[in-house]
């Protein structure tokens, strides 16, 4: 398998095929995915919720994204890395912006996101036009749950859906490398892939869009703190850990464990 740039990322929507990313926050997760061969690593600030426990990612601070990022890039060797730029790290000012996307390059991250349309267009250039390559969030933005008052689908009304048409194309122009449509009908996102060049990736957001990205708690079932409809778990982690613990704590418990295998 080959190193995995942002070139072959692009170069999967013209070829028409579907890119799936998933999220991981640590080295024996990224080292998992990265043989499995997913293409695009997300080092999410969903880790404030899934990892750490926060009630949302408003709390993931610039140390705790160095942190994941430095420990996800040690396990993998194809997979592109993409690390999230965490709250108030680039909206404060482009200056402030741009010294964080180059902390989290420094530590391994091959380019960043940053949630916002239109109102992030300048802050998303400045950053490319730094050689460091951005992906967009649009949509439901979850850094802005208290202006959304709450987790909701967006683009449903007219106005909306209009907003996040122009958000896409802002975003496009600002030169992103592609971008995450998160939370807004099937339709809207329908559109918007079709309309721009760069891939969209889906998370809530239907089938039509070039790749789907999903946190790999909620795909693993290690995660049910919430449990939105868009997602699809494919094990159940959170049972086989339980079942293995008790197991563990009865061995011990019995005087099974260790045994003399496991005894010098
Ligand atoms: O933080 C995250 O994991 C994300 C994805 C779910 C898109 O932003």
């Amino acid at each position: 398998m080959k190193k995995i740039t942002i070139l072959d990322i692009i170069k999967m929507k013209a070829e028409g095929q579907k890119i799936p990313v998933l999220t991981a926050y640590d080295y024996p997760t990224a080292k998992v995915l990265d043989e499995a061969g997913i293409p695009l690593i997300l080092v999410g600030d969903s880790a404030g919720m899934v990892f750490a426990g926060y009630k949302n990612t408003l709390s993931v601070t610039m140390d705790e994204m160095r942190y994941h990022t430095k420990a996800v890039a040690k396990g993998s060797k194809n997979a592109l890395i993409v690390t999230d730029m965490p709250f108030l790290s680039y909206q404060v000012s482009i200056e402030e912006a741009k010294k964080n996307a180059g902390l989290l390059v420094r530590e391994g991250a091959e380019a960043v996101k940053l949630e916002g349309g239109l109102i992030m267009a300048d802050t998303i250039n400045a950053i490319v036009d730094m050689d460091i390559p951005v992906m967009g969030h649009i949509g439901l933005t979850p850094q802005s749950v208290h202006r959304m008052g709450g987790y909701r689908v967006q683009g449903r009304e007219k106005k909306q859906r209009k907003k996040l048409l122009n958000d896409a194309r802002a975003v496009e122009r600002a030169g992103v490398f592609c971008v995450v449509l998160e939370g807004m009908p099937t339709d809207l996102a329908k559109e918007i892939t079709e309309t721009i060049s760069v891939p969209t990736i889906g998370i809530g957001a239907g089938p039509y869009c070039d790749g789907q990205v999903l946190v790999i708690h909620d795909v693993l079932g290690l995660y049910d703190d919430v449990q939105p409809k868009f997602i699809k778990r494919y094990a159940n982690l959170k049972e086989s850990i339980s079942t293995a613990v008790n197991e563990y704590i009865d061995d011990v418990k019995k005087g099974r464990f260790p045994g003399r295998e496991h005894s010098f």
